[in-house]
């Protein structure tokens, strides 16, 4: 890696939002739109080779993304398997887009951003504060919150929570 490929900036810059996103949340959506007016392209990548059992499967998933997001053109939605940097490589993305909420995010955030900068180190990770209004919202709580009969209504997207009511009563269809 020489410096000149270091120190110059490619005229568009492609930036890669990866995450679970098992559902996406309204914190998510906020980072996604706040993403969309710094980068001429963002690309919202959702892992596949997840080891966690998954409440909506990647095409879900994908759906659930493209249903909130097609009102940015310059959003898309993807999906990859393996190491994020040659993901985000293959489509000639140099930013790595995180969001940390707060003090607890930090230091899987730090050991993943120096690692993909050791595997790639063309590629930047590029931090932004989680809207204060947003902070305490994952994905995990959601689901919990959720199962255990709490509302959840202003935490995701109204299309998603419509999707969580959906799949609550085929699961209970299922079950009786
Ligand atoms: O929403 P999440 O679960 O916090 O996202 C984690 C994600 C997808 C960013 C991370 O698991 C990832 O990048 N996985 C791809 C595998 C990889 O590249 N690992 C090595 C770099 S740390």
């Amino acid at each position: 890696m020489n410096l000149t490929q270091l120190s110059r900036k490619p005229p568009n810059v492609i930036a890669i939002y990866p995450g679970s996103f098992d559902p996406i949340t309204n914190g998510h959506l906020d980072l996604i739109q706040r993403g969309s007016r710094m980068f001429d392209r963002l690309i919202v990548s959702i892992l596949r080779n997840d080891n966690k059992q998954p409440l909506f499967d990647v095409e879900e998933r994908t759906e659930m993304l493209r249903e909130v997001v097609h009102v940015y053109p310059n959003v898309e939605v993807d999906s990859f398997d393996g190491l994020l940097v040659d993901h985000a490589a293959a489509h000639s993305a140099t930013v790595l887009l995180r969001g940390i909420r707060a003090i607890s995010d930090y230091e899987y955030e730090l050991q993943m951003a120096l690692m993909n900068r050791r595997l790639r180190p063309t590629i930047e990770t590029v931090f932004m504060m989680a809207n204060e209004t947003y902070s305490f919202i994952s994905s995990r709580l959601v689901k919990e919150v959720f199962g255990l009969g709490g509302n959840i209504s202003g935490l995701v997207p109204p299309s998603v929570e419509v999707r969580m009511h959906q799949r609550m009563s085929k699961s209970k269809n299922k079950g009786a």
